[in-house]
């Protein structure tokens, strides 16, 4: 089961992830967690590009859909464990919302896993601007209005579930929860 949660800067992905872990552990269930970029020496040197003032621009983006693919590659085999819950904070599909164009960001991204289950975090932009640190060049409202529009037409290829995360984080846990429940065996009417 590969279990990937989408959202725009500040959606609270790597909370919530740490809360669904624990509930599914304590289900008696076997995870593993995941997150992109990797601390791999690509996933260095992409932070460190990020935070380039000209990170936006069509040439650093394109660099950074090289460099996104071949930090996704080095992690490829940690998909494959039949037994456990992976999740994942962030994917192949934060590249096609991120970066252009989606054509060649496709073709780079052709041996990336596809989620059984994507959980978008659809949270407003004006918030996500407000939360993040507004260290990478990413967290301005122009650029994260496009990503989030981007994330909801993407939602459509895959199994998804759009969870509102601008509500409190107890009621976002709580609707993760019950859009997880029945694919891993649990029961959904008894989340509360
Ligand atoms: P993020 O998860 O926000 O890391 P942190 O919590 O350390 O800020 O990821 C860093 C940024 O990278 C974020 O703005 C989204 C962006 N990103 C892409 O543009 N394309 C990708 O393929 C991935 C995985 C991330």
């Amino acid at each position: 089961m590969y279990i990937v949660f989408e959202g725009i800067d500040g959606a609270g992905k790597s909370t919530q992830i740490q809360m669904l872990k624990e509930w599914l552990e304590a289900n008696g269930l076997e995870v593993e967690t995941l997150v992109e970029p990797t601390d791999s020496e690509v996933g260095k040197l992409i932070r460190k590009i990020l935070q380039r003032p000209d990170a936006t621009t069509d040439r650093v983006q394109k660099t950074l859909g090289l460099l996104f693919a071949a930090d996704r590659m080095l992690i490829m085999d940690k998909l494959e464990d039949e037994k456990k819950v992976i999740i994942s904070d962030r994917s192949f599909i934060s590249s096609l919302a991120y970066q252009e164009p989606a054509e060649w960001i496709a073709i780079l991204n052709k041996y990336a896993k596809k989620p059984d289950l994507l959980i978008l975090l659809d949270l407003d932009v004006k918030t996500s601007v407000a939360r993040t640190s507004g260290e990478d060049t990413f967290e301005n409202e122009e650029f994260l209005t496009g990503v989030r529009e981007n994330y909801l037409k993407l939602a459509e290829n895959f199994e998804h579930e759009i969870i509102n995360a601008n509500n409190g984080i107890n009621k976002v846990s709580s609707d993760i929860k019950k859009a997880v429940a029945s694919k891993v065996g649990l029961c959904p009417d008894c989340v509360r």
